[in-house]
């Protein structure tokens, strides 16, 4: 059996807030009232969106911002039904049943319990002992730990990850999708992904918007099928804060193939006119010796500089 929640005590601590999270304010009220619930008995929440569109940051946002502990479990490599709750392991020669963090989290006051990718256990039946903590019951028996009832004060969330084309909820069990209020996300609007991207990397306003046109550009270009994330804003935004190229960002934070990117920036180059330094012809990039000397000598790398 594969370990799964391999975490220990700590991780039931409450989170850092982001001081740069932004949420539409719909979200936020509705997250008020889930608090309001959860103080009359424990509540579940399903948290779908496109990849990277701030799921996993709501979830920890929340916890941070009502001060709960949090902790996360990933369903989706789940491959049978007890495999969160603990395992046999030989100890002194005894096997003995080890809890995991799981156990404890559910019966821990007030905690957020974040459950990734809900949609995705490797084994159907892995989510038949979730069933019952997430149901009014809130109470699961098992033969290892006897019955475990789910605290005061728990908020069950739980995020599915949609491949590109899909962003509803659909894939889900329909007797599980029952027990959740849904909270559907998408990503950011432009002014608001633009402050975030100055905000969190440091690039300056000019950098923002290149970085925000030529994201709008992958975006609404029929022809290339690929989603960009917020989390890849991110990325484009701190590749160009340490000084990379918007070229050079774009090509490392993108998963696509080599000729679509290339086009794309073709256009973008010719349309916007963003010359780059060392930007020839279809990306081809000159040769050059990638030895420590060499840097030094051009002040790429410092001498003090650990080797
Ligand atoms: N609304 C937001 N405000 C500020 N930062 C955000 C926001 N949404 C996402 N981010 C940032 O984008 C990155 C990706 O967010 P997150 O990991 O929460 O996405 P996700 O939807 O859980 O992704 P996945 O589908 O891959 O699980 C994080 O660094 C997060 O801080
Ligand atoms: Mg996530």
């Amino acid at each position: 059996m594969k370990a799964v929640a391999a975490q220990t005590i700590d991780d039931l601590m409450i989170p850092r807030e982001d001081p740069y999270y932004y949420i539409a304010e719909e979200t936020m009220n509705i997250l008020e009232k889930v608090h309001r619930i959860s103080k009359r008995h424990p509540v579940n929440v399903l948290v779908a969106g496109r990849q990277g569109c701030g799921k996993s940051s709501l979830v920890r946002q929340y916890a941070a911002v009502y001060r709960k502990p949090m902790a996360t479990f990933q369903v989706g490599i789940l491959s049978e039904p007890g495999q969160l709750f603990g395992e046999y392991a030989l100890e002194g020669g005894e096997t003995k049943y080890k809890q995991f963090l799981f156990p404890q989290a559910i019966r821990t006051p007030n905690c957020v319990i974040h459950l990734e990718e809900i949609n995705r256990p490797e084994h159907p039946k892995a989510l038949n002992m979730l069933f019952s903590l997430l149901s009014d019951d809130r109470q699961v028996w098992m033969d290892e730990l006897g019955v475990l009832n789910v605290a005061e004060g728990v908020v069950f969330f739980a995020t599915l990850n949609e491949g590109e084309e899909f962003i509803g909820t659909e894939l889900l069990d329909a007797a599980l999708r029952d027990r959740f209020y849904i909270l559907l996300m998408d990503y950011l609007p432009n002014e608001v992904e633009r402050e975030v991207l100055i905000k969190k990397t440091g690039v300056d306003e000019e950098q923002a918007d290149q970085i925000i046109d030529a994201i709008n550009g992958l975006r609404s270009n029929p022809e290339i099928s690929i989603e960009v994330s917020t989390r890849t804003t991110l990325m484009v935004g701190e590749m160009a804060a340490v000084g990379a190229t918007l070229r050079e960002a774009i090509i490392t934070s993108l998963q696509t193939s080599k000729e679509t990117l290339e086009s794309l920036l073709l256009t973008l180059h010719m349309e916007k006119g963003y010359m780059e330094k060392g930007y020839r012809e279809k990306g081809e990039s000159e040769y050059v010796l990638f030895v420590r000397d060499v840097l030094l000598k051009h002040g790429l790398v410092s001498s003090v500089q650990a080797l």
